[in-house]
């Protein structure tokens, strides 16, 4: 799929992602944020920021927020909530910005397993000293909680399968610290966040994970009733009387410093 189509799945359901589904990872951003100390005059740019809430969170540090994503209806989303952010519709293989332009990068969840050319390009626009953080899942995510949403939507989709595989092995012991070090970066001993995804009960759940874009293509497939089905059968056993479904996620991720 061309960067160019991206926008059909992860703009489909942008409104729901963002108010749904995107606020729950704030721990990641929150860990990743201090780990490359984002703060008061930085330079600081978020690769595949979604609906922007890093980037908010970033802005509200003191940052000069700059944030990419392939979907312009997450990105109107971003633009809404950070006018003060320069934030651009593009290609993370391709940023549209000069080399040597930020002291801090980050992707949450945003580059993977086959991006070794976004890993590239966000080396190039670091300046010296500057670092990339870039967040995953662990690779043992297939049997933990956040799995079964994932498992809900592979076991319907062909598509799923194959490309959900190769996208995870950036959680692989090793792999995400050998893509920087390929584009020449030195990558600190990994680090890991873990947390809870809040759901009110089952249809807030259903309906978080609906908006992503694995669930898309999902649908091209199947059709919404049985994605529907599927996740809901699959995460039923989460919920808990008075809590709701609480999902444990364990977030992987690695901080790598461009060489002075
Ligand atoms: C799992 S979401 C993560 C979004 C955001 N980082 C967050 O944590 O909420 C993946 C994001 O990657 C974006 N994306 C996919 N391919 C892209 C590409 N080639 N260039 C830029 N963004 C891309 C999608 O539009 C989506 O917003």
């Amino acid at each position: 799929m061309s960067w160019k189509e991206v926008d059909q799945g992860w703009g489909d359901q942008a409104k729901v992602w963002a108010s749904v589904m995107e606020p729950r990872w704030w721990p990641e951003f929150d860990a990743l944020l201090r780990a490359t100390q984002v703060g008061d005059g930085s330079d600081y740019l978020d690769i595949a920021c979604g609906s922007g809430l890093m980037l908010n969170m970033a802005s509200r540090r003191g940052a000069l927020a700059h944030g990419l994503d392939a979907s312009d209806r997450l990105l109107s989303l971003a633009k809404r909530r950070t006018p003060e952010a320069d934030i651009r519709h593009g290609d993370m293989n391709a940023l549209p910005w000069d080399d040597q332009s930020f002291d801090v990068a980050t992707s949450c969840r945003g580059i993977w397993g086959p991006n070794q050319q976004a890993v590239h390009e966000a080396a190039r626009v670091l300046r010296p000293g500057g670092c990339l953080g870039l967040s995953f899942f662990g690779a043992g995510r297939d049997g933990s909680q956040i799995g079964k949403a994932f498992k809900a939507i592979r076991r319907i989709s062909d598509h799923e399968i194959d490309w959900s595989q190769q996208l995870g092995e950036i959680g692989l012991e090793g792999r995400a610290e050998e893509m920087c070090r390929i584009a020449g970066l030195e990558p600190a001993e990994r680090q890991r966040v873990q947390f809870d995804l809040e759901g009110a009960d089952l249809d807030h759940e259903v309906r978080a994970w609906m908006a992503a874009g694995p669930a898309w293509m999902a649908i091209q497939e199947r059709g919404a009733d049985e994605v529907e089905r599927s996740i809901r059968q699959e995460l039923t056993d989460l919920e808990e009387p008075g809590i709701g479904v609480r999902t444990q996620v364990l977030i992987e991720f690695v901080v790598a410093t461009k060489p002075s």
